[in-house]
């Protein structure tokens, strides 16, 4: 067999593993898709150069999603754009970096490959959040840190993997390189375990949140919604990934304490007596016990425990006053108020209007609320169109003054002093 020959068959040899590494992509949580087919296409960098490793990306990343036809030519275009992109790139740096070094000098050829796909997978991570970003509408920074947070360095782990594959190759043939099938279908299988478990988790978690929703047949779809004015608001405020997660599973379960609360005061529609009060203001803390077990809502905590705290310190449980409160649980707080003002309860059957809320919100900020959050739940979808009245006070109060500053600004607003939260429209029970 002539040269040209046995090139021709190894590129072809390559394209089937890649082809086959890429046949059971596995989706993340942000919507990116994730393949093991990084360790073919690095190993090609090493053998083949640029060219190869682009041709080999170009036809070996085809999914059977794609020759079912369930991906618009668009898609399947930028699908292989950005894998061949990067491969091309990566081996142009791994040329680059080899310079006249030989391929037998394997620390060096190691190292450069290490490089190479460095380059490769930032550029493939990048393409791959950019295309979910504009499709989707999420911002780049939230796909981008989502996805790759969680899969980066398994991906990375695949890199030394695929240089052993390529020395293997050139060193006993292609039949050895198909023992890497193992390690690769088991990379595949903890990468799609992973998707699952965390899917089953957020899926207990909305089903535990339903369960508390349901019981108030004034409340349901509450937490959720709650949810997601508070990740819009966390979005408009630039929370880290860390954060928005922590906002979404909490936003799911702010109320989970609700659960010991019994029907006849949950349901009430009368005013409360006192003690009514003391056992329904009992569910942010009887929700952070409930809580406290699971060790990965470790960040949720705060924000359940907190989430019907005062900006001035008259909230409760623990009176906190400004920025002693944590900083979700002040985004949670204007969130859950919102959608508790305008959706049916039973002690209020006529809802306020988004503009009437939202007047309440501003005329509760300083007092209730963190201004600068107001600000930013303005800023939201969830009251466009709607009249802003602006802000009225603008309040940062420090600790020790803080209570007069607060009970001084409810005057300013007009408001009656509340000595017993939930008096007021803005105070979700
Ligand atoms: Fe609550
Ligand atoms: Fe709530």
């Amino acid at each position: 067999m002539g040269p040209d020959w046995a090139i021709a068959l190894g590129v072809a040899f390559w394209i089937c593993i890649a082809l086959l590494t890429s046949a059971l992509p596995v989706q993340m949580r942000r919507g990116t898709w994730l393949s093991v087919s990084v360790a073919p296409i690095i190993a090609c960098m090493n053998l083949g150069g640029p060219i190869v490793a682009g041709w080999v990306a170009l036809i070996g990343s085809t999914e059977m999603r794609e020759l079912r036809g369930r991906i618009p030519w668009y898609g399947t275009l930028a699908n292989h754009a950005m894998i061949t992109l990067p491969a091309l790139a990566g081996g142009v740096v791994l040329h680059v970096l080899r310079g006249g070094h030989a391929k037998e000098e394997l620390l060096w050829d190691f190292a450069a490959t290490m490089a190479a796909a460095t380059v490769y997978l930032a550029l493939n991570l990048g393409l791959a959040s950019l295309a979910v970003s504009l499709r989707s509408g999420v911002s780049l920074r939230i796909v981008l840190l989502g996805d790759a947070r969680d899969f980066a360095g398994s991906l990375f782990g695949l890199a030394p993997l695929a240089w052993l594959m390529g020395r293997i190759y050139l060193q006993a043939g292609w039949w050895a390189t198909l023992l890497f099938a193992l390690p690769l279908w088991t990379t595949r299988v903890a990468h799609s375990r992973f998707v699952e478990m965390r899917e089953m988790f957020t899926q207990t978690i909305e089903s535990l949140a339903n369960a508390v929703d349901k019981r108030d047949p004034f409340t349901s779809n509450h937490s959720k919604r709650v949810m997601l004015i508070a990740s819009d608001i966390g979005r408009e405020m630039k929370c880290s990934e860390p954060e928005m997660e922590a906002l979404e599973w909490g936003g799911l379960l702010h109320d989970i304490g609700k659960i010991g609360v019994r029907d006849e005061i949950l349901l009430k529609q009368e005013k409360l007596t006192r003690e009514e009060r003391m056992k329904m203001n009992a569910h942010p803390e009887l929700g952070a016990e409930i809580i406290a077990p699971v060790r990965k809502l470790a960040a949720e905590l705060p924000i359940i425990r907190h989430h019907h705290e005062w900006y001035n310190g008259s909230g409760y449980p623990d009176r906190l006053i400004g920025t002693e409160i944590p900083w979700l649980a002040r985004i949670l707080h204007v969130a859950d108020a919102f959608e508790a003002m305008t959706a049916q309860r039973p002690y209020r059957m006529t809802p306020l209007t988004a503009e009437q809320a939202l007047s309440e919100l501003r005329k509760f900020a300083g007092i209730q609320f963190d201004p600068a959050v107001v600000d930013a739940f303005v800023r939201t979808n969830w009251v466009d169109g709607v009249p802003d009245p602006g802000r009225v006070v603008t309040l940062r109060p420090i600790p020790l003054l803080a209570q007069a500053a607060g009970r001084m600004a409810q005057v300013a607003a007009g408001a009656t002093p509340l000595p017993d939260p939930g008096a007021s429209p803005t105070d979700a029970r």
